[in-house]
Parts: structure tokens; sequence; C-alpha cells
């Protein structure tokens, strides 16, 4: 048996012509959607993200502003940026990629984040929003996700859901949704004893570890949901997921691609973010 593929670029495709008809309608009423992106340092993978971050904004018809500093800033420097933004109406989504260099507490920077303009999700206000099962922004990566599973047709209630990753960008917020979504949820991470043992359980498995190619076919349920958020680089150059895609593809029943199944669906989750933001402006 084959999988059937997950295609985040054309759901991705479907859900930007959906945006730009919003940002359209946004700009006849005088307000031109826009998000603030701020980058620190000169990590390869952040600039290429940041770039394509921009891009999305442009494609789309939104604002978008980049303000990129260097690695050895000041952070008080990007404080004040942030404080800027945030008084700015004109400005209605800010973020700040991460990781940051070590001068910085991540906590504080995005604790200075205005948290009705926070479109990743990360200011404590949000977090603690979505665990109450009050979202306002929720993370773009498993929002992501969520829209997927909903494309995908996949039943949610009741199934059994296991997360490998408990980041707060993306394992965390992801077992909060699915558990909104009435599945029951396991997290795994690096300290889980047989982690085969629980992603052999599951009917929806989402590998969030930043491993090349570590969530193999044989540690998969026949017919599973098997969605890939990693995004490596195997030592040849060539980008992977966290998911051996040759061998899981013969066991699993729908499968995402990497590139080309996820990734696309951040940036877009991003832009609904800040599209929604502008969007409450007017009520
Ligand atoms: N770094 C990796 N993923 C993300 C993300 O979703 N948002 C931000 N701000 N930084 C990231």
């Amino acid at each position: 048996m084959t999988a059937r593929i997950l295609d985040g670029n054309a759901i991705s495709a479907l859900l930007r012509e959906e945006l730009a008809v919003r940002a359209a309608a946004l700009k006849a009423r005088g307000i031109t959607p826009c998000l603030a992106v701020i980058l620190v340092g000169e990590d390869p993978a952040s600039a290429v993200y940041v770039r394509n971050k921009v891009a999305g904004c442009e494609k789309t018809g939104l604002r978008s502003i980049k303000d990129v500093y260097p690695a050895a800033v000041d952070p008080a420097v990007v404080l004040a940026r942030i404080a800027e933004l945030n008084a700015d109406p004109t400005v209605h989504g800010i973020l700040v990629q991460l990781p940051l260099p070590k001068q910085f507490d991540a906590d504080v920077v995005l604790e200075a984040i205005a948290p009705e303009k926070d479109v990743d999700g990360f200011h404590a206000e949000n977090v603690g929003a979505l665990m109450q099962g009050n979202p306002r922004f929720i993370p773009c990566t498993p929002y992501g996700v969520i829209k997927m599973l909903e494309r995908g047709k996949v039943v949610l209630k009741g199934a059994e859901a296991v997360i490998v990753g408990r980041s707060n960008i993306v394992g965390k917020p992801m077992a909060m949704l699915l558990l909104a979504k009435s599945c029951t949820v396991t997290v795994c991470h690096s300290q889980s004893k047989d982690l085969a043992f629980h992603t052999r359980r599951a009917d929806i498995l989402v590998a969030a570890v930043g491993r090349a190619r570590m969530i193999t076919g044989d540690m998969i349920k026949p017919g599973a949901t098997v969605i890939d958020v990693g995004i490596n680089r195997t030592p040849e150059g060539k980008l992977c997921g966290d998911v051996d895609f040759e061998s899981a593809k013969e066991v699993a029943g729908l499968i995402t691609p990497v590139p080309g199944g996820v990734g696309p669906m951040t940036i877009t989750m991003l832009l609904t973010n800040t599209l929604e933001s502008a969007e409450r402006t007017l009520k």
C-alpha cells in the first residue's frame, strides 16, 4: 500500500487565494494589513524563513516591514523597536524570528510584543488563552497541521494522536489543539522510553523533533496519518523531514512530504493570523 499525499503547496494555494480576497476587501476599506518581521543575526535557515514570510506577504497583498539587526546588537535596541511597532496603528502583526543570539532572553522579547499583535501566538497571555480553549492567535505551524488534517478529512474525535517533540513552537501547542479536537494525546520527547511503542499506537503521528528521518516505517501503525514537521538536511545537503518518507509511505494511509508539506502551511497561517488581526481593528 502507498499512502495518499497531503500536499501542503496545493492546500496553501487554495487558502492563499481566499486570503488575497480578504486582503483586497480590507484595502478597499482603507486598511492595508501589515506584518513586521524582526531578524537578528545571520543564521542562514532563519534568513530563508524570513525571506519566505516577506515574499508570502507580497504575493497575498499584505504590506511587510523587515528589520534586520547584526548578531551582536544590544537587546535594548530590539526592545525599543518592538515598542515602536506596538504603538504603530498601521502594523497588525509583529514577529521576532527565533532562535535569538545568546545575549537575548527570548521570553523577555516575546513578552514585549503586544499580545494583540503577537501573530506567532508565543506571548504568555496567548499561550494561556490557547490552553483555556479560547485562542487569540494559534501558533502557525500547529495551526497549519490542523488545517491539513481538516482538508484530508482525517477523523480527529477519539483518535490516538502521538506527538514526538515538546517545543513551545510546535509540540506543546499541537497537543493543546488536538486535545481541543477530542483526540487522546500523547507527547513524546528525547527522554521517552521505547518511542516506537508509542508511535505504533498512533492514528495520527506528528513528528516535530528536528532529527533527520528518525521515524521509520516500522514505527508507524498501518493506515495512520503521518505529519512531518521536521526540516533537516542530510549529510549530502538534501532537505528531509523527521520521517523516513520512503519506508513510511508504504505503511501510512496519509502522509505529508518534505519539502511541500507542513512548511508552506506555516507561512499561510502566519498570513491568516495577520489578516485576522487587521480585520479585528474594524470590530
Ligand atoms: N523559528 C522557527 N519557527 C518559528 C516560528 O514559527 N516563529 C518564529 N518567530 N520563529 C521561528
